[in-house]
């Protein structure tokens, strides 16, 4: 049977009912919406220069989880359903940065700037479920990363101009 893709992307509603299974998320994102900030570093999973928040609803326990995807490995075929944040949609100049964009400016974390929106999405990810904790109760109190939480949340995104230690200091910075 004849089945429509609908997925959004950063609040915007996309349908699609003909494309080729073999299009990847990055592809889609780079070449038909104006959402640039994925970027393609390796192309194989290893470097997060093209993450992208990916929030899907679990209908067993009810819920919505939030986690990062590497957008060049991860099937456009298989976002049905998912709503998808990129760097534009954590906070933009139209409608306002979001703290994460703003300390990154601050603190000088951005140089070449290609892995930096990728990074970007990684903290927000991780602020989001720190959030989630709190809600649960399980951290009473306020939403903050713990040092640790804040450092890890960009591990898994490589920064080839080596400029690491501004860019743990933004991220630290979201920490209790
Ligand atoms: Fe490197 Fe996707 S481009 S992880």
């Amino acid at each position: 049977p004849h089945q429509t893709l609908v997925f959004a992307v950063n609040g915007e509603r996309f349908e699609l009912s003909e494309l080729d299974p073999s299009t990847t998320l990055l592809e889609f994102l780079r070449s038909q919406t104006s959402f640039k900030s994925v970027k393609l570093g390796c192309g194989e999973g290893g470097c997060g220069a093209c993450l992208v928040l990916l929030s899907k609803y679990d209908p067993v326990q009810d819920k919505v989880d939030d986690f990062t995807v590497s957008s060049c490995l991860t099937l456009l075929c298989s976002v049905n359903g998912c709503s998808i944040t990129t760097a534009e949609g954590v906070g933009n100049s139209k409608d306002g940065f979001h703290p994460i964009q703003e300390r990154f400016s601050g603190f000088h974390a951005s140089q070449r700037g290609y892995c930096t929106p990728g990074m970007c999405v990684s903290l927000y990810s991780a602020l989001i479920n720190a959030d989630k904790t709190d809600r649960t109760g399980l951290r009473p109190g306020f939403s903050k990363l713990t040092v640790s939480e804040a450092e890890k949340s960009i591990a898994g995104n490589l920064c080839r101009c080596t400029g690491y230690r501004p860019l743990v200091d933004a991220c630290k910075s979201f920490a209790a």
